[in-house]
């Protein structure tokens, strides 16, 4: 089903108003969603909105929350979420980072006890719209090995940069540590396909290709992917305080209860090294070359990190709207809340 920005838009924010969020946290919520939907990122769009509304619904996010900001420093501060929705506290932590850096240059900015906050580049491109340069990691449920190891103890900790330029284009990276997400393998169920050996392990730790027989992912680029993957736990929980490591609790463990999540912000003002016009007109220069690169064979063109997601934006709204699983509008457009599908399962919502 194709959809409008406003109609997508507004069905997410009417049901998630429905389960009992604020109208303007729903706003936030559901303006980040449909950031994802538009840019092609389906697994951080609307498909979320049926687990958030069971959540909301039993009480899984502080719908009155009370966010504290503790200046730590004069480019350090620690924002704490009290276990509200992740994306109403990433981006307000976001927000006053990009002023922490635009004052004094560099801002570091420890979130913690916060749910979910979806899709990071959301916010490390609301730096780059300031003309800042940032990255962003957050932790999420256990559910990749360690290079070499038999047990889940990392998330898919994803890390997102974000870049100006002097033109209209934004870098915009932002990627998972594991090779693949969940997702992919629950698609892969569902038709009855197999999977490549190289997304997942057993339970002894051996690569799969039965779907079925998946206990847990496996990082990006073996063990320098593991390394990544404990970078963003060492960034976004050790450092924090929250739990970390396998700790790191459950997507769908209880419902009715915070996550208590860590995410970290680091936001600079590239005026404070190269000097902003300098840094913008570097980096158009790097997308230009490598734009202008001779694709290899079965490539049609070398491109910046984020410039597909764009042109895929632009093709849903050239093309009709955004492009919404049958099954996902028929929810959001119905006046159920949710089916009571999540609460209770394991990490893989099974
Ligand atoms: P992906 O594999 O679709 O893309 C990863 C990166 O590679 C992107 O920056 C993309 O621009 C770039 N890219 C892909 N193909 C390219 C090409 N041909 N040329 C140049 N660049 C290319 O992303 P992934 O790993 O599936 O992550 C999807 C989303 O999931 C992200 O928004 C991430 O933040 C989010 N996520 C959120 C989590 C959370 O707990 N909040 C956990 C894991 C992922």
């Amino acid at each position: 089903m194709k959809l409008s920005r406003d109609e997508l838009k507004g069905l997410m924010k009417n049901k998630m108003m429905k389960a009992g969020l604020p109208e303007d946290q729903a706003e936030t919520v559901s303006e980040v969603l449909t950031w994802s939907d538009e840019r092609g990122y389906h697994s951080h769009g609307a498909v979320r909105v049926e687990y958030y509304s069971e959540r909301i619904a039993k009480g899984g996010w502080t719908l009155n929350p009370k966010f504290s900001w503790q200046e730590t420093g004069p480019c350090s501060a620690m924002f704490d979420g009290d276990n509200a929705s992740g994306y109403v506290a990433a981006k307000m932590a976001m927000e006053k980072a990009i002023e922490m850096a635009k004052r004094n240059g560099i801002a570091v900015v420890g979130i913690k006890n916060i749910a979910h906050s979806g899709a990071l580049g959301y916010y490390t491109e609301m730096a780059a719209n300031q003309d800042m340069v940032a990255i962003s990691f957050c932790q999420s449920d256990p559910m990749a090995v360690p290079f070499g190891g038999t047990e889940p103890y990392y998330g898919t900790n994803p890390i997102s940069f974000a870049a100006p330029t002097a033109d209209d284009r934004q870098v915009v990276f932002d990627m998972a540590t594991t090779v693949q997400a969940w997702g992919k393998i629950l698609d892969k169920r569902s038709r009855h396909e197999l999977i490549p050996d190289t997304w997942a392990v057993d339970e002894k730790g051996v690569p799969v290709t039965d779907p079925h027989l998946v206990n847990a992912l496996v990082p990006i680029a073996g063990a320098k992917g593991y390394g990544l993957m404990m970078l963003v736990d060492v960034f976004s929980g050790v450092l924090l305080g929250v739990p970390f490591g396998k700790h790191v609790s459950s997507m769908y463990h209880d419902l009715s209860e915070g996550r208590g999540l860590g995410q970290m912000h680091i936001v600079m003002d590239p005026e404070r090294f190269v000097g902003l016009e300098a840094f913008k007109k570097s980096m158009s220069q790097v997308c230009d070359e490598l734009g202008e690169m001779a694709p290899a064979p079965g490539h049609d063109k070398v491109y910046y990190p984020g410039e597909r997601a764009v042109m895929r934006r632009e093709k849903a709204y050239a093309t009709g709207g955004v492009d919404i699983a049958d099954d996902v509008y028929e929810y959001l457009k119905s006046d159920d809340i949710h089916y009571n599908r999540y609460d209770h399962k394991n990490r893989f919502a099974d």
